[in-house]
Parts: C-alpha cells; sequence; structure tokens
C-alpha cells in the first residue's frame, strides 16, 4: 500500500527520510551489529546518540547555557504532576494556571492534587473556541509559577503572543507546537514536550528547564523518577530510558536542521497553515472552529456543522489516503493535524478533496 496522509494529532507523521534512515539502521547501527532498540544504554555507542541529540536540539532552539535538558518517560500527561512537585511543593505551593483547553484543563486539576493552583483565565466559558484576554491577569502574589498550554492540541488554539507573566516563571506545555517555529527559551523557567506529534515515536518526553528552577534535592512525597535533580545529575540516565525513541528525535533533529533550521520550519508551516485556512474560509460547507486571531498552526479544527457529514467526510477522506480528519473524541468534527513532516502536498491534497466533497454534498 502506499504510504497515506496521515493528519493524525499524535502519534503522527514522521519524516520519510528519517523512516528510511531508522530503516536503514535497524540491522546494524553504524558497524555495531545490532540496532539501537537493542543496545546498552551504558554503551559508548548510545552515549554518542544522547549525547548529539541533545547538542542539536541546543543548537536548533538556541537553548541557553543555564538550562538543562532531559529526556524522560512517563507520557507528557506526567509533567502534569512533575512541574508542580518540582516548582511548587517546596516553596509556597501556589500557582497560576491558564485554561484554553483540554490539556491545560488537566495540568491544573492534576497540580490540583498536590499545591494550590489557580485558574486566573479561562476559556471554558466559550467552549475554549478563543484564548482569554491575558493582558492583565490576576495573578497571585505568591505564585511559584504561571502556566500555560501554548498550543492547545484538541481545541486547535495557539498563543501567538505570550501572556504577561509580570516576573513569575512561565511554564509551557508545547506538545504540539515543539520544534514548529523559533521560540526565545530564555523567556520561559520550564517548557516541556512529550516528542509524539513533531518530534518521534510516543514515549519520551523533553524537558527544558532554567537550572536554578531544578530542585537541590529531595522533595518529601516527591518520588525519585519524578525530581528533576535525578535526571539531570545523570543526564537522563538515571534508569534505563526509551534508546530507540531519543535516537529517532536525535534524527528528526539533524533532518530540521538539514532543512534550514526553525525559521525555515516556521515558514513551511505558515505557508501550509494559510492554505488550508483559507480554504475553509473559502468554504461555503466548512467552518473554523478556533477564533481567527488564535488558530493553531498544527492543529486546523473545522466543522460542516452536521455530525453526521463530518463522519462522512473523515471515511471518505480516509479512503482516498487522506486518514486521522476525526476531530478529538471530546469535541467532534473534523481536525487535520499539519507538523512538520506533513508535505504541502498533503495539505493541496486535502483541499482538493474538501473542495470534491463540497460539489458532492451541497
Ligand atoms: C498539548 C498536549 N499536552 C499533553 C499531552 C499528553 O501527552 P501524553 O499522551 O504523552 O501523556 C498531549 C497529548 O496529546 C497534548 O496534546
Amino acid at each position: 500500500m502506499p504510504r497515506v496522509y496521515n493528519f493524525s494529532a499524535g502519534p503522527a507523521i514522521l519524516p520519510e527520510p528519517v523512516l528510511a534512515q531508522a530503516a536503514a539502521d535497524m540491522m546494524d547501527y553504524q558497524g555495531c551489529g545490532m540496532s539501537v532498540m537493542e543496545m546498552s544504554h551504558r554503551s559508548p555507542a548510545f552515549q554518542g546518540i544522547i549525547d548529539t541529540a541533545e547538542a542539536d536540539l541546543r543548537d536548533l532552539m538556541g537553548i541557553p547555557e543555564n538550562y538543562d535538558v532531559l529526556f524522560l518517560q512517563g507520557g507528557d500527561s506526567l509533567q502534569f504532576a512533575a512541574v508542580p512537585m518540582n516548582l511548587a511543593l517546596a516553596k509556597h505551593g501556589v500557582a497560576d494556571y491558564i485554561v484554553t483547553g483540554q490539556w491545560s484543563k488537566k495540568a491544573q486539576q492534576e497540580a490540583a492534587r498536590f499545591i494550590d493552583a489557580r485558574i486566573v483565565a479561562t476559556g471554558a466559558e466559550d467552549n475554549f473556541s478563543h484564548l482569554p484576554d491575558c493582558s492583565d491577569l490576576p495573578l497571585s502574589e505568591d505564585a511559584d509559577y504561571v502556566y500555560l498550554c501554548q498550543n492547545e492540541t484538541v481545541h486547535g488554539l495557539r498563543f501567538a503572543q505570550l501572556p504577561d507573566t509580570k516576573g513569575k516563571v512561565l511554564v509551557s506545555d508545547q506538545s504540539s507546537m515543539f520544534l514548529s517555529e523559533p521560540v526565545d527559551v530564555s523567556q520561559f523557567g520550564l517548557i516541556h514536550a512529550g516528542v509524539q506529534k513533531n518530534v518521534g515515536p510516543a514515549g519520551v518526553q523533553i524537558v527544558i528547564v532554567r537550572h536554578d528552577l531544578v530542585p537541590e534535592g529531595d522533595i518529601d512525597g516527591v518520588p525519585v523518577m519524578m525530581n528533576y535533580k535525578t535526571h539531570v545529575d545523570k543526564k537522563s540516565l538515571y534508569n534505563t530510558p526509551p534508546c530507540w525513541n531519543i535516537y529517532m528525535c536525535g534524527l528528526v533533529f539533524k533532518h530540521l536542521k538539514e532543512l534550514g533550521g526553525l525559521e525555515a520550519v516556521q515558514k513551511m508551516n505558515q505557508e501550509k497553515a494559510q492554505l488550508l485556512y483559507d480554504a475553509i474560509d473559502e468554504s461555503a460547507l466548512f467552518k473554523g472552529v478556533a477564533a481567527k486571531e488564535d488558530r493553531s498552526m498544527m492543529n486546523v479544527c473545522f466543522v460542516t456543522g452536521d455530525a453526521d457529514l463530518d463522519a462522512k467526510f473523515a471515511k471518505e477522506a480516509t479512503a482516498a489516503g487522506l486518514t486521522n480528519l476525526k476531530g478529538h473524541r471530546s469535541v467532534g468534527g473534523l481536525r487535520a493535524s499539519i507538523y512538520n513532516a506533513m508535505p504541502r502536498k498533503g495539505v493541496e491534497a486535502l483541499i482538493a478533496f474538501m473542495k470534491d466533497f463540497e460539489v458532492q454534498n451541497r
């Protein structure tokens, strides 16, 4: 079967040159006589893989020296607990959350199990169809950090501008926008991202944390594996890491560098998103879900206004080799995730299919 255009929100499409390289390395990684999957994480070969991956990521993102880069496990959802445990539990025990959709809501709810996690802005009353006004947030005097999800995967919302945190540490979940555009890391205390959208196979979370925020020792009630210090001290090799997944991330980092870095990647992503949003705006059948000024470049949510027709669209699109266009189960509708690895041709094929579907279903 030919490869399909996979619009899944994650696990998601990966660059074909990376998949081809992984296939070529599978039986014998660089003369080791084994695949990376079979390799000891204590071997010089794997040390080379993880060191190179970190160096390439630092280079791509321009990560300052005073930030640690961690390759962790447990699902990005585990960071919803790890962040308050590490950044607040042994301090004031207070954090302010900007709730803009499912993922920041989950993060706030999880944090509330451990600390006083206050909601300072929310888009809930409008079904998360746009971002709340964050120009003058009622931040808590004693907040240890302010938290946001910079790109809400389910609702297709993106912060084009960061909120003013009035000097408070900013924590960002960048899972579904990681490496899709340049970011100024120094504006954040901590960035976390599950890699299964833009970077690699599920099983790794990347945490980029300013060194002074890493706990100095044990914290009462916090498991060793949840303490960032453990992983900073051991350079992400405290226990057995997901070696192959980290290797895959490393291949993607190299690939993005070859494409010209994050400015070049952003340009491609802007063009793809513009094409698709223009097609939606020009259509008499399809309607965008997110407010125009808050639209995600990665997750494009749209509807026909008729749930049966949405289902028909997703089904017929799948048959035409355009897969995973069904919206998230919690909101319905349609969603095209157009991550870095989605070629422009894939977006063009989707637009052509939408136009045809509109004619057939008028
Ligand atoms: C923005 C965002 N944050 C967190 C998560 C949770 O990631 P995981 O499934 O790895 O726990 C997701 C998953 O889709 C997501 O989109």
